[in-house]
């Protein structure tokens, strides 16, 4: 099985620059280029939304927009990846609809226009080189590469946090996806060769090194999208929120799940369902996890924090009931291979990404497994790619 490889940034610039010429003949050439990563998370799933700790990477594939202003009432944007241009006029009553895709720039707009700010009719492509819908966060990528595009378009000079801000509010009201804040928070804020601790409650964000080349990052697609995951986030948030209210029983001090210990969990476990329980045992372990394994990798200890990956991916099956049988086949295979530190699935669930770390030496031997044993046992292919942690959005003026 081969690695699918890295655009640079400077070949996808190339390829908006191109598409944008011939989507808009009339157009002379594009003013700005703005671009934002996708993203891996390594540890801290279905955390971000209790207010507790993520430490995701952002990959080095980008989702890069190229446009200017057009000087007209209506912006005319296009992608790359879907076929048609849309055509909009960018105020506050702005609303969802179709394209689909379109919605996710949209809803940026409307939030800038809400928080004060203008926006100028635009032309813009997008290209993108993240896998969309594979649950590595082209959506935000897509939502800060656009806000960042704004932001260079007005000459505004926003927070790095308001910025992802934005993008989240896109995804809940132009996308109908209650997300947390992890995902447009990475894009935005990444850090070269560093993974980040994210306080999902303060938004304070720690960097953690990871320069060490023999130890490597794969991210495992398994290329499927079970339909499941778009009704099953709400719930699990439903879920939390019970087991908080529960828990307030005997401290009224809690608020989400982030204030709540292992202990007084489990001294309410008789007042709540065995799934508000098992909900709440698995956000309450796995910020716990997360911390660690910030700390392992600070130290280099590697074998500590792939454990408690793996404790991670477990705890996600089994407690929080998110991961489908491809993730575990994925997860499995690469657990059996020697030089492999732990591995789990990242992201929403239900289908997407798996994100194992290894020794750099192990890969090959990982990627023959999962190419022998993967689409025998599920009829589907899988693919992989390595990434090193990238950086997050920025912009440059053509
Ligand atoms: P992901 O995990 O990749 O974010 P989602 O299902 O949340 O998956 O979001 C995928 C959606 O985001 C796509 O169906 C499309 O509407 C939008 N999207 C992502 N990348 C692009 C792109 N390059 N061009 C246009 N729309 C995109
Ligand atoms: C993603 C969502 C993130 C986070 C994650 C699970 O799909 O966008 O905010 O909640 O699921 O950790």
């Amino acid at each position: 099985m081969k690695l699918l490889p890295t655009t640079p940034l400077e070949q996808l610039e190339q390829r908006g620059r191109l598409l944008f010429k011939k989507t808009f003949p009339d157009a002379g050439e594009p003013c700005i280029v703005a671009h934002a990563p996708g993203r891996v998370n390594l540890i801290g799933e279905h955390t971000d939304y209790n207010d507790g700790f993520v430490l995701p990477l952002a990959l080095e594939m980008q989702t890069v927009v190229v446009g200017s202003k057009n000087g007209k009432d209506k912006c005319r944007i296009a992608s790359e990846a879907f076929e048609g241009l849309v055509e909009f006029e960018p105020n506050k009553d702005l609303k969802p609809g179709d394209p689909l895709w379109s919605n996710y720039i949209k809803g940026v707009v409307v939030n800038f226009l809400r928080n004060g700010y203008q926006v100028p009719a635009f032309d813009a492509v997008v290209v993108s080189e993240v896998p969309v819908g594979g649950g590595v966060s082209s959506s935000a990528s897509l939502e800060v590469a656009t806000a960042t595009f704004i932001e260079a378009l007005g000459n505004l000079h926003l927070e790095r946090s308001k910025k992802a801000l934005f993008g989240q509010a896109a995804e809940h009201e132009f996308a109908n996806m209650p997300c947390g804040i992890m995902d447009q928070l990475i894009s935005e804020c990444a850090i070269q060769d560093c993974a980040l601790l994210i306080d999902c409650r303060s938004l304070a964000m720690e960097p953690v090194e990871m320069k060490d080349l023999n130890i490597c990052i794969l991210v495992c697609n398994s290329n499927v999208k079970h339909q499941l995951s778009g009704s099953e986030y709400p719930l699990r948030k439903q879920q939390c929120k019970d087991a908080v209210t529960v828990l307030q029983s005997i401290d009224p001090k809690i608020t989400s799940l982030r204030d709540a210990t292992m202990e007084q969990l489990n001294q309410v476990k008789d007042k709540m369902s065995d799934v508000a329980y098992r909900r709440a045992r698995h956000v309450i372990s796995e910020n716990d996890r997360t911390c660690q394994a910030a700390n392992c990798l600070r130290k280099n200890q590697y074998e500590a924090a792939g454990k408690l990956m793996t404790e991670s991916h477990l705890s996600l099956k089994d407690d929080y009931e998110v991961s489908c049988k491809e993730l575990d086949i994925l997860v499995d295979l690469a657990l059996s291979v020697p030089g492999v530190f732990g591995s789990r699935m990242t992201g929403g669930g239900f289908g997407g990404c798996t994100v194992t770390l290894l020794r750099k030496d192990a890969v090959s031997s990982v990627l023959d497994k999962i190419e022998k044993e993967y689409e025998k046992r599920t009829g589907i292919v899988a693919t992989a790619f390595i990434t090193r942690p990238g950086s997050g959005a920025n912009y440059k003026r053509l």
